[in-house]
This record gives C-alpha cells, structure tokens and sequence, in this order.
C-alpha cells in the first residue's frame, strides 16, 4: 500500500494553485441526473471519489466525456468534463457502490424527481460517525414520496410526480439540503426549505441548477425557496475553489512557516479559519490572486475553536486546526458539534509527541515545543491530512500509511507542497 513520506521543519515557500471543491463537484455532477441534455462542469478535481461518483453515475446512465486541456493550463487545474442522462437506464443505486460512498446516496433526489423512482441503498455508517438519513426520507415524504425502507434500501415512489411543500430540517444537513432542492426542481408548485444549509457549496449548486433552468431564490440563506419547472435543461458551469483544501494548506503555512499564497482561494468563504489563523499568529493578506499566509519567526498563539455549520468553523477543518494547535504557546480547546467521533487523528498526533486529552466532544490541546517524526496510519479523509500537517512541522521523518483516504479528497497533494519546498514524496508498494 503508498505511503507518504514527509521530512519535516522546512517552511513553505511560495504558490498552491486551489482545486475545484470536491464537495461542491459531488452533487454538481448528481445534477446531471435531472435532466436529458448536457451538462458540463468545469474546474472538476481528479480525486478518487469523483472518479468512484462517475461510475456510480454510469450505472444509472449518465455519459460522461473528458475535454482537453487547452495550452497553457496549468499542469495542476482541473479537468473539464460534460455529462448526459439522454435516458435513466437504472433506479436503482446499489450498495456496493453506494457504501463506498456517503454523498451517492444523493443520487435519490433527482432520481426521483425525473423518473418518479428510486432505489437506493442505505448508506451505512462511516469512521467518523453514524450519519442517518432520516432528514432526506422526511423532507421527499414531505414532497409526496412514498418511502419504505426494506433489505437496507431505500425504496421511493412519486408516480404522478413530486409536489412542492414546505420542509424544515430539525437540524442543517448539507446532503439533505442538496438532495430536497434538487427533487424540488422539477416538483409541481413552490418549496421552502426551512433551517437549509448555508454552506458555499450550496449557492454553488443552485447557481448551477438556475443555469439549467431551475428557479430558486435564498441558497446561501437558512430559507430557500424553488419554484418547480417542467425540465430542466443543459448548462455549463465552473465549481468553485475548495475552501477546505485552502484552508488545510493555510494550516500547514502557519504550522511549518514561511510564505504561501493560495491561488484562487476565496477569502470570503474562509472568514472564521481567516480569523483563527489571525489569532494564532498568522500573517493574512487578501490579494487579487487569492490569499497569501505568512508565519515568521513568531510562535503560533494557542486559540480555541469550535465547529458549526457554515459561516462556521467547518468540520472539515478541525483536524487540520488541531494539528496547528498541538505547537500552539498554552492549551486550546477544540469542540466538535457535527460528528461525533471525528477524533481519531488525536491518538496519531500523539505519536508525533502531541499533548491532547478528550473529553466527550471537546479536545484539550497543550502545545509543545518540538513534535517529533514517527510512522502514523491514516483513518479518514481530514484527519489524515492533519497527519501531514504536523509531520511537515515535525523534527525528523514522518510516515504516513494507508493514504487512500488522503486520494478521496486532495489532488496532487504532494506536487502542491513540494513546489513550496517540503520534502515530501509517495513510497509505492
Ligand atoms: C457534508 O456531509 C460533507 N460531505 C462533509 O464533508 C461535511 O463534513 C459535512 O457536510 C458537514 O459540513 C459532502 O459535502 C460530500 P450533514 P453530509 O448532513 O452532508 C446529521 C469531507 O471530509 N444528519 O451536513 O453527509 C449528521 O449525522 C466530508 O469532505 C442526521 O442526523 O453532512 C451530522 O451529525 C465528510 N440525519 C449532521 O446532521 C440526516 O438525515 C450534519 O451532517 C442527515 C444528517
């Protein structure tokens, strides 16, 4: 299995070029379900889960075609890709490939939707938690499904078509957000979404569903309202640039030092990190090319933070933020409010010499000078990362194993920071 090998203390000098998001390009190319012309998205990262959610995608029959880079792109930006579902050859999304991955399960909004079906397999539990999907079954009943669930499927009916309602999510969920808004398009009449995810990635599918004919008002509000139209059609669209993938990579400028600025990041979508980095001792400039990271000399304040939905501290950040805050000068006290057991990188930066005690969902942080290089195994997409963070800071060689997690979510990790000047490279084998 690849390793990731990291000779840590040299700082970070110079340009990372910011992806497409993936969590943004996740439900973008769901969309394609929706209708039987075209869709092409541009900026989409080469990441192992999109290329598992084409497959998916390709089981139910959506066509998929890669375009050419032009000259002069960057050797690092995204791919362009059009996808059609001229006709829906298959309902049904099995477990199989539906347990790889959580964000497939979104595939049953617009199934639904367009086809008046679905079948979709429950998608179990994951590392980080138990992640239900009451919210998803609760908001399409609300839309006149019919919903039973049977052998670990999720079996969904709308013979004469979804129906506008109003459906108010007990609690944010970006997933059940991103799939009612979806079946909403293509439902008779209005729904409001009530207590919606705010998150960028939201605004970001539904600036892509309005492209394609969709009529919504409010995304990036608590209450979007969707105007249901008979079809939808083809568009072109660009995902936008991967806050947290900014934000991690703005964690390691501040942990290892030096002077990084992030192409194409969007300052606007990282306000809270941009103030905790502040806090910490960062220096933060917003320029026209994205956003420039600069930690010299000084030690990095010990802060704390807790996790929210957005404009919040993210979930997906606080590993990276924890990774950080083990140098920090004094203890930080880090909470988690979204899952419950996204800790397991707490027991891997112990390895590298961290100081972190749990106490039910808050971690307590005691920074130490010095972090020392030792071998530590991946357990999930972000904590996986803050291992390469800390080991980028760390005295000495770190040794990072199964990174198959690391592939689901960075693209071209490596080549980003050894551009910089970290010594980092893949062992195969
Ligand atoms: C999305 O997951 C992201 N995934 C996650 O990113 C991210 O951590 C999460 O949102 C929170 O920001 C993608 O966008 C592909 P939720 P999602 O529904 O939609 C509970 C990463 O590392 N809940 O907003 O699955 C749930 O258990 C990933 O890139 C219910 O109780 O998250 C959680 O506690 C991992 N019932 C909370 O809501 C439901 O029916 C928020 O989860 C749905 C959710």
């Amino acid at each position: 299995m690849d390793r990731i090998k990291i000779t840590g203390g040299v700082p970070l000098e110079g340009a990372i070029p910011i992806s497409g998001a993936k969590n943004a390009a996740l439900p973008l190319m769901i969309a394609s379900l929706l209708t039987d012309e075209t869709l092409t998205l541009q900026n989409v990262p080469r990441l192992a889960d999109v290329q598992r959610l084409f497959d998916i995608l390709a089981n139910h029959g959506v066509d998929t075609s890669f375009q050419g880079k032009r000259n002069g792109q960057d050797s690092l930006a995204g791919q362009t890709v059009a996808m059609t579902a001229s006709a829906i050859v298959d309902t049904r999304a099995p477990y199989e490939l539906v347990s790889k991955m959580r964000a497939s399960f979104w595939v049953i909004g617009p199934l639904l939707a367009r086809m008046g079906e679905a079948v979709v397999s429950l998608p179990g539990g994951c590392a980080i938690g138990t992640r239900p999907v009451d919210f998803f079954i609760d908001g399409l009943r609300a839309l006149g499904a019919e919903i039973d669930i049977d052998a670990g499927y999720v079996i969904a009916r709308a013979k004469n078509g979804l129906v506008g309602n109003r459906v108010r999510f007990p609690r944010i969920s970006v997933g059940a957000t991103h799939t009612v808004m979806m079946a909403a398009t293509l439902a008779q009449g209005e729904t409001v979404i009530e207590n919606a995810a705010c998150e960028p990635e939201i605004v970001d599918l539904a600036d892509c569903l309005i492209a394609m004919g969709a009529k919504i008002e409010g995304q990036g509000t608590p209450t979007i309202h969707i105007q249901g139209v008979p079809r939808l059609h083809g568009a072109r669209h660009t995902v936008l640039p991967d806050r947290i993938e900014a934000g991690t990579y703005a964690f390691a400028a501040a942990m290892a030092g030096g002077d990084v600025t992030l192409e194409g990041a969007s300052a606007l979508h990282l306000e809270r990190p941009i103030e905790l980095l502040r806090a910490a001792g960062a220096e933060i400039d917003v320029t026209n090319r994205g956003i420039r990271i600069r930690r010299n000399g000084h030690g990095i304040e010990a802060v704390d933070a807790d996790t929210a939905p957005y404009p919040g501290f993210p979930t997906d950040l606080q590993a990276q933020f924890m990774a950080l805050m083990t140098s920090g000068k004094g203890t930080s006290h880090i909470t988690e409010t979204i899952f419950e057991n996204r800790f397991m990188h707490v027991q891997e930066l112990a390895r590298l010499g961290a100081r972190i005690s749990l106490n039910g969902q808050t971690a307590t942080v005691e920074g130490v000078k010095h972090l020392r290089g030792a071998p530590v195994m991946a357990t999930d997409l972000r904590a996986s990362v803050s291992l390469v963070i800390a080991g980028l800071a760390a005295e000495g060689d770190t040794e990072v194993s199964r990174i198959y997690h690391l592939d689901r979510g960075f693209e071209h990790l490596e080549q980003k920071l050894s551009r910089c000047g970290a010594q980092i490279s893949r062992i195969t084998g």
